[in-house]
Order: structure tokens, then C-alpha cells, then sequence
């Protein structure tokens, strides 16, 4: 059919549409449903619907519903024609709470802090679009992302969702994702408003920050998606900013959200964030999601406003905001689908982005990339390296279609002629690695009561005194348990290769773990117990260690022992009554800090692997999780570090992959290995992803998005009073001086600073010039970086070109580097391009806190231009007029 019959083909189908249907269809519903009309404005629309609806009506509407679908929709008002509000969790994914949809599968992207590595504004746009087309297509029209908190300290455990510690970067990212998800009709929420940094303490935490910290720094990411993307929603954090719970404060929620940012969209409270009816109501708070127990609106919330105490005139505004934000979005019209998703197609979107996202953090002598042609032989090793498990854990776990292990993604890659063999090196990764402390003693250094399994005997009560029978007895191979909200089906991102503890363990409960320790070297060992209630060692029948309280704490003895030894060990715990509160779950871990010699049976079959390979892989992974700690000591758990450092040993040719959400410590390791690639979590295809980074299918062009420090003692925010904070309160006296802006001001050198990431090729800076003008008859500052770069080496490559503003004029202290701007730019070998990089005029303002404003100094910066924000290849200035 030509183009115009088929014009003419569509108007006589629409002609015959409008005769027939129309009159008893639309229209019908149209005249009794005037907002039905898709030719009036979303304003339109919502003023004709509000005033059809009662006040019951509209506290229905803006109140959960925990009945609904797992907690996660809010009631169809069918006699309104108001779809319900389904939601679904992100950030990194499409999580479905309900079994019904596609076996709850959808596809699993690299995590946010993968995505913010990209540095690449078209990779982010991608990963929204997929997410929007996900979310709609498995009947959801809420995706609860992007997380916008900026990571304010290298071992937060939701740093992997977010887009890391600056908020220009953020911001770039944030925009385009939240356009890519509300390219369908899907409302995207950014969350968490505000100030929710740390886990630790989480629900009842009081963050205090200035004025200024909150502006340049916090609501930053957030106040640009609301200029830029048209942001539905904001979602409002569990815990207290400045004193007040975030959704319970009018200075959060109305004056900085609505008034000064300009939020014409919704806020709705994290899950159980919402503990009040009035108080919320006042403040800004416009959808309570569903709480617990059956939450504090509903009809409380009628009473509130028939006594007086809420104005009819606030639900209207809450009602209204929402309605507006359905109506423009497409909600009423487009409603979401159950269609199959194109699993293969987005598989392959996932591959490209965890490829783009991987760090080349350091590549002496080129060992990377590999060449099949002169291997012929692999050692892959690693604790989870043969399966795909490796995310985040908490909300925004996702069920992938598929997965694609770092073992099978590099089998795949050289085909038969190269052998690839596989050793764990260590026991399984799990959500007791979260526990502070020293690493869980290995598997095959216990011995049960019975059988030929390594590990201890295991018993569980649901009681908290061993009380009768145990409900469950097994063998466990480590003791390192986290329970509770980390055990929670569909939360889990522990190894498939451990048994999962049922959930009715999951609140109040005890155990007891029996057998011995086999000693392996003469030596004096530290034993260790990290516990939550109580948790008793005994080594031969003697109590050596008494670990009471109702706080998460680790306590040591060290012990001498004879090689061949094998004491009786028996652990003893109880959650007592701090099980179950605030989901709470038992925590308990046996750790060990051993003597140097001392290397474990798995550590040992690793190394004779990686002898007789050619070369070895070690694929080393941590796990993060949303939950109720935040294990502020950097270090791989499970050993891992010592691992690395044998197998380096035994094989010069030694590669370690790095499977992490946040930071790791890597000084006891680093100088062993030639090579390193940090691949964050990267989502169901990463052993593809890993492989093509490896073998130079891809070159890496990712950069660090956060700093890595060489330890945790050696960061900004290294005071209690700042991290976990003293008495419930959290002190941000750090300020603005987060990540690189604080490393520089404190003269703190990093392991791998903010933007690094290396090549497979290398880049050639030249001719800068900045250029400074106001424009416009609002004499608008405009700022951009002009340069000459080359690719300078044999293969075509990536580089992200980063700009940083030094100090500002002024008395203020300001940053002496904050990235103003930053350009991915993709180079054939010996090609060049000249760059232009537009710079934000933000970078060159503070956030007066008397005047309430943004100001510009006027007068000379220092511009810097690089490759990180330490490798700085170009300098010059410009000069704010
Ligand atoms: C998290 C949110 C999440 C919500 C619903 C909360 O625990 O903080 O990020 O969206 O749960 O799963």
C-alpha cells in the first residue's frame, strides 16, 4: 500500500470508529466523565475530576493500600475511572511483587553506580527507556527510581544506587533516565528526599546539614530533575532531616521542595516512612504509601480534616497533584499492559551498558587484554564467579530473565581450544558479609558433630531460649548469618550455592552451632563474634567469648593453638528481643583473624590452579545491601584479599574483576596484580560483559563516579559524629566537601580518585580555551571548554574528557576542583576531534545562605582539564565578567 492510500485507509477506519463506536462508547463516557476527554489539558481534566470526587473519595485515593498486591498499589476507583497506581520498585530494574506477572522476571541492568560510570548521557537515556518500557509492559505506571542520594562516604551500602558522590554528574545522568522512564506512561520518583545517606539507624537517624550543604550538594540531583525531565514524584525518606522526619517537615517537603524548587509533581512517603496523620498532611506529604500497620491516614485523615486540624483545601492539593501528573503522563489514556517482554533484545541493552560502565583501574605492562590466540589456558576463580548473582540486595533486587555467570561468559568467549578451569578459592558470598568485624572462618577449617560436610552443626528455635525441639537442624558451612529484612524472599542476592534460612527464622529466634575447629598452623589465632542480642563461644565447654547487646558489636579473644588440634566449638545465640523489631532479624558471625601462614584448603586448590594456567582471572565480589547496616571497614569479605594475594603469588599473570557496589580496600593486594577492572554489579549479562572487557572486544571506557580510598581511616568523613553519629544525630559538618572535593581540602591521597578509569588506547589533550558570555536579554551566563583530542594509539577507544572549576573569587571557601562539565568522546585510532564541553554555571556559584540565593562571584577561575580529577592534562582560566 502507497503512503497516501494508506492515509486514506486510516481516515475512513477512524471516520467509522467515530460513527459507530463513539456514540455508545466514548462519548457515552466522555458526557458522564467529563475528564475522559483527551482534547483538554491535564489541568483541565483534573479540575473536572476533583470536582466530581467526595472526601472520602479523594483520602481513598491518596492513602496505600497494603492489601493490594504486596503492599504495592493503591486502589482502581472504577466509578471514577481512575486507574490504580501500581507501583514498582527500581532503581536498577523492574521489581514485580506480583507472581502473577511473567513469573515475576524482568531484566536485570547493571546497578546505578555501573550506569553513573558510563558517564555517558545516552547510556542513561537507554537504561530509562528500558525501564519505562518494562515497568509498562508488566501493568506498572510508578517506577520507584532513580536514586538520587549522592554517596556521601565509600562504604555506603545503597551507594550502588545511586549515581555517586557529585551532583553535576548525577544531575547529567538523572535527566535523561527520568525522560527515558516518562517515555512511556510511567511517573518516575526520585528518591530518597532527603539526606537518606547511611543505612545504619536508618529509620530514626537525624541528618544535620546547612542550608548551603542542602542546595549545592543534596537537593541538587533532585531540584534538576524537576527543572529538566518533568519529574512526577519524590519519594520522602524514613529519616529525620535537621531534627524532623523528612515526611513530616514542611522545611522539607513545602519550602525547599515545592516553594523553592518548584515541584509541581507529588511526594509520597517511603514504604513506612509515614508516621502521622496531621502532622504529615500540613507538611507537604501528598500519597501515603501503604505503611504499617494499616498507616496513618485513610480515615484518620478524614477525622483530621472534619475536625478542623487538615483544610479541605490541602487533600484537594494532594488530590490534584497527583491527578495532574496521571492525566499528563498518559495514566488515563495508555493504561499499562501484562506483554512479554523482548527478553533477548534487552539482554543484549544490559550487555552494552554493564560493557560501558567497567573501570580499567590499572593495566601495567598491557596485561590486559587478554589474547585467546596465545592462551591455552584459564584460570577462572572466585567465590561467585560461576554464578550470576552478583547485585545488590533490598528493594531494588530484580529477578532476571536469564544470567550469564563470569565463568560461562569467558568460556563462551574462547571456545574450545583454551581450557578454562574454575576453583572458588573461598566459601560463598552471602548478606552475613554485611556484619562488621574480621571475615567468617572458613568452611574447611570446621568439622560437624556428624557427616563428612564441612562446617557446624546447626540448630534453630523459634524461640529465643532453645526452647523445646530445634525447628531446624543442618549443617552450616560458615556461621555468618543475616536474617530479617536481608532474608526476605526476593531481597536476596546471596549465592544460589547457599541454603536459604526459611522465614520464620526471620524475627525472634536462637541457635546453636557444634563441632570443632581444625587447627591448621601452630599459631595464635583471634576468634571473633560480631552479634546483634547474644552470642556465646565456647572452645572446649570454656566461655571465651560473651557478646551481649542490644547493638550490632564485634568482641575478640585470642587464643593459642597447636597444629592438628581440634578443639570443640560450640556457639550459642539468641536474638532475644531485639529480633523482629523493625525487621530485625538474627545476626551473628564467627570470625577469625589468623595467623600469616595459615592458608585455607580453598585458597590452596586456587593457587595449584592458577600454577599450572596461564592465566588467572579472580573474580572477587562484596555484598551490598538497602537493610540496617553499613560495615564501615572497606575490606573484601571471605578473605578474599588474602586470596588474591596467594594466587598473585603462584601466577604473575594475574587479573582481578571486581564485582562491588561501593569501594573496596585493595592496598594489601594492589601491588601484587597487573591488572584490575572494577565491574560494580553488572546485571544479568555480566560474565559476557566481563569477558568482551577482558579479551579487547570492548575497550573500557568507564570512570570511577565515586573515589576509591586506600582505607577507610583515610576519607572526609571519618568522625563518629559525621559516620554512624552520636546519639542518633549525624552531623554533615563536612559540608559540601564530599568525595574529591573533600579528599583535596583534607590532602587526603585516594587509591583511585574521582574519574579515573584507563584505556586500551591512550588520549592526547591540547588547545584549550574557555570561553565565558551572557546572553540573552537576561544577561544568562554561558560557559564552555573548547579542545583539541587525539587518540593516540593502535585501537579505537572512549575517553571521557572532565572539567573542573578550581576556587572562586570570593572570601567563601569553595572547592578547589568541582567538575563543571564532562564530554564521552569516541576516537578511531589516530583520529582527533575538537571537543566543545558546555560547562554548568552552577559549578561557579555557592549558595549564599543569607541572601537565600545562588551568587556568582565575579572574576578570574581556575579551569582544569582531564582525564580525573587528579590527572589534570590542561590548564587555563576564565574570567566571570
Ligand atoms: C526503600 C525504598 C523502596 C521501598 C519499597 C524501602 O525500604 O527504602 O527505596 O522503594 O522500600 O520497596
Amino acid at each position: 500500500m502507497s503512503t497516501k492510500s494508506i492515509k486514506i485507509h486510516l481516515m475512513i477506519t477512524l471516520l467509522l470508529v467515530g460513527l459507530f463506536i463513539t456514540p455508545f462508547g466514548t462519548a457515552m463516557a466522555e458526557t458522564s466523565q467529563p475528564w475522559m476527554n483527551k482534547s483538554l489539558t491535564a489541568n483541565e481534566r483534573t479540575a473536572l475530576l476533583l470536582e466530581h470526587m467526595t472526601l472520602e473519595q479523594k483520602v481513598q485515593f491518596i492513602t496505600g493500600n497494603l492489601n493490594n498486591y504486596y503492599g504495592f498499589y493503591n486502589e482502581e476507583m472504577q466509578e471514577l475511572g481512575i486507574p490504580a497506581l501500581k507501583m514498582a520498585d527500581g532503581p536498577a530494574g523492574v521489581r514485580i511483587a506480583n507472581p502473577d506477572i511473567q513469573d515475576k522476571k524482568s531484566t536485570a541492568l547493571p546497578a546505578p553506580i555501573a550506569l553513573a560510570a558510563t558517564w555517558d548521557i545516552n547510556a542513561a537515556k537507554e537504561y530509562g527507556e528500558l525501564l519505562g518500557n518494562e515497568a509498562f509492559n508488566t501493568t506498572h505506571n510508578i517506577l520507584l527510581g532513580p536514586g538520587l542520594d549522592i554517596a556521601r562516604f565509600p562504604w555506603g551500602e545503597r551507594n550502588f544506587e545511586s549515581l555517586g558522590e557529585d551532583p553535576l554528574l548525577q544531575s547529567k545522568l538523572a535527566i535523561p533516565y527520568v525522560n527515558g522512564v516518562q517515555s512511556y506512561p510511567v511517573m518516575a520518583t526520585a528518591k530518597h528526599w532527603l539526606l537518606n545517606n547511611q543505612e545504619t539507624e536508618r529509620f530514626t537517624i537525624n541528618s544535620i546539614a546547612s542550608e548551603r550543604t542542602l542546595h549545592e550538594l543534596y537537593a541538587r540531583p533532585f531540584a534538576e530533575v524537576i527543572e529538566h525531565a518533568d519529574l512526577s514524584s519524590v519519594m520522602c525518606s524514613f529519616n529525620q532531616v535537621n531534627g524532623v522526619n523528612a515526611c513530616e517537615s514542611e522545611a522539607v517537603l513545602t519550602t525547599l521542595l515545592k516553594d523553592q524548587l518548584n515541584f509541581n509533581g507529588f511526594v509520597m512517603s517511603d514504604y513506612g516512612a509515614n508516621h502521622t496523620t496531621v502532622e504529615s498532611a500540613n507538611a507537604g506529604l501528598d500519597l501515603e504509601t501503604p505503611g504499617e500497620p494499616n498507616g496513618y491516614w485513610g480515615s484518620q485523615l478524614i477525622t483530621a480534616v472534619e475536625e478542623g486540624k487538615v483544610s479541605e483545601a490541602r487533600i484537594d492539593d494532594m488530590a490534584t497533584r497527583i491527578l495532574t501528573e496521571m492525566f499528563s503522563k498518559g495514566l488515563f489514556d495508555q493504561p499499562a499492559g501484562n506483554n512479554p517482554l523482548p527478553v533477548e533484545e534487552h539482554g543484549q541493552i544490559a550487555r552494552e551498558l554493564a560493557e560501558q560502565s567497567m573501570v580499567l583501574m590499572k593495566n601495567e605492562n598491557n596485561a590486559l587484554p587478554l589474547d585467546e590466540d596465545a592462551l591455552d589456558s584459564i584460570a577462572v576463580i572466585g567465590p561467585d564467579a560461576d554464578n550470576a548473582s552478583a547485585a545488590g540486595g533490598g528493594s531494588s533486587m530484580v529477578n532476571p530473565t536469564y544470567t550469564v555467570s563470569p565463568l560461562e561468559g569467558i568460556k563462551n568467549k574462547v571456545g574450545e581450544d583454551v581450557e578454562v578451569s574454575y576453583a572458588p578459592g573461598s566459601d560463598p558470598i552471602s548478606a552475613g558479609d554485611i556484619l562488621p568485624g574480621p571475615s567468617a572462618v572458613p568452611s574447611s577449617l570446621l568439622s560437624p558433630i556428624d557427616g563428612d560436610q564441612n562446617g557446624l552443626t546447626a540448630e534453630y528455635w523459634n524461640n529465643i531460649n532453645f526452647e523445646g525441639e530445634p525447628s531446624l537442624v543442618r549443617t552450616d558451612n560458615q556461621v555468618n548469618l543475616n536474617l530479617g529484612f536481608y532474608n526476605y524472599e526476593g531481597f536476596n542476592a546471596q549465592s544460589p550455592k547457599l541454603e536459604t534460612t526459611p522465614g520464620d527464622f526471620n524475627s525472634e529466634m536462637s541457635a546453636r552451632w557444634t563441632g570443632q575447629f581444625i587447627v591448621p598452623e601452630t599459631g595464635d589465632y583471634t576468634l571473633s563474634l560480631s552479634s546483634l542480642g547474644t552470642g556465646k563461644l565456647y572452645i572446649n565447654d570454656t566461655l571465651v567469648i560473651d557478646n551481649e547487646s542490644k547493638k550490632l558489636t564485634t568482641s575478640k579473644k585470642t587464643l593459642s593453638f597447636v597444629k592438628g588440634e581440634k578443639p570443640d566449638v560450640r556457639i550459642e545465640y539468641s536474638t532475644g528481643d531485639s529480633g523482629g523489631q523493625q525487621d530485625f532479624g538474627g545476626m551473628i558471625r564467627f570470625g577469625w583473624e589468623a595467623p600469616t601462614n595459615v592458608v585455607d584448603e580453598k585458597i590452596q586448590e586456587a593457587v595449584e590452579l592458577a600454577k599450572k594456567s596461564d592465566v588467572a582471572v579472580v573474580v572477587t565480589r562484596t555484598y551490598d545491601s538497602e537493610g540496617y547496616v553499613d560495615n564501615s571497614s572497606l575490606d573484601l569479605p571471605n578473605n578474599q584479599a588474602q586470596l588474591i594475594k596467594e594466587v598473585a603469588k603462584a601466577n604473575p599473570n594475574t587479573v582481578v574483576v571486581q564485582m562491588s557496589g561501593r569501594a573496596v580496600q585493595m592496598d594489601t593486594w594492589d601491588d601484587e596484580v597487573p591488572a584490575i577492572v572494577q565491574a560494580w554489579f553488572p546485571g544479568q549479562e555480566q560474565g559476557n560483559a566481563i569477558a568482551n572487557v577482558l579479551f579487547g572486544e570492548v575497550n573500557p571506557s568507564g570512570k570511577l563516579p565515586i573515589t576509591f580510598p586506600v582505607n577507610e581511616d583515610r576519607t572526609p568523613v571519618s568522625n563518629e559524629n559525621q559516620f554512624p553519629g552520636v546519639n542518633g544525630e549525624s552531623d554533615y559538618s563536612e559540608g559540601i566537601f564530599v568525595g574529591y572535593k573533600g579528599y583535596e581540602k583534607e590532602g587526603i591521597k585516594p587509591a583511585y580518585a574521582f574519574g579515573h578509569g584507563l584505556s586500551y588506547t591512550t588520549f592526547d589533550y591540547r588547545n584549550v580555551k574557555a570561553k565565558a558570555q551572557r546572553k540573552g536579554k537576561d544577561k544568562d551566563l554561558t560557559l564552555s571548554v573548547d579542545l583539541n583530542l587525539r587518540n593516540t594509539g593502535d585501537v579505537a577507544g572512549a575517553e571521557v574528557v572532565q572539567v573542573y572549576a578550581g576556587a572562586l573569587p570570593t572570601n567563601v571557601e569553595t572547592p578547589t576542583k568541582q567538575l563543571a562539565g564532562f564530554k564521552k568522546v569516541e576516537l578511531k585510532p589516530g583520529k582527533q576531534e575538537r571537543v566543545k564541553i558546555e560547562l554548568d554555571p552552577k559549578a561557579f556559584s555557592y549558595w549564599d545562605e543569607d541572601k537565600g540565593e545562588w551568587v556568582t562571584p565575579k572574576g578570574e577561575v581556575p579551569i582544569y582539564v582531564g582525564s580525573s580529577s587528579e590527572d589534570i592534562q590542561l590548564k587555563t582560566t576564565i574570567t566571570i565578567k
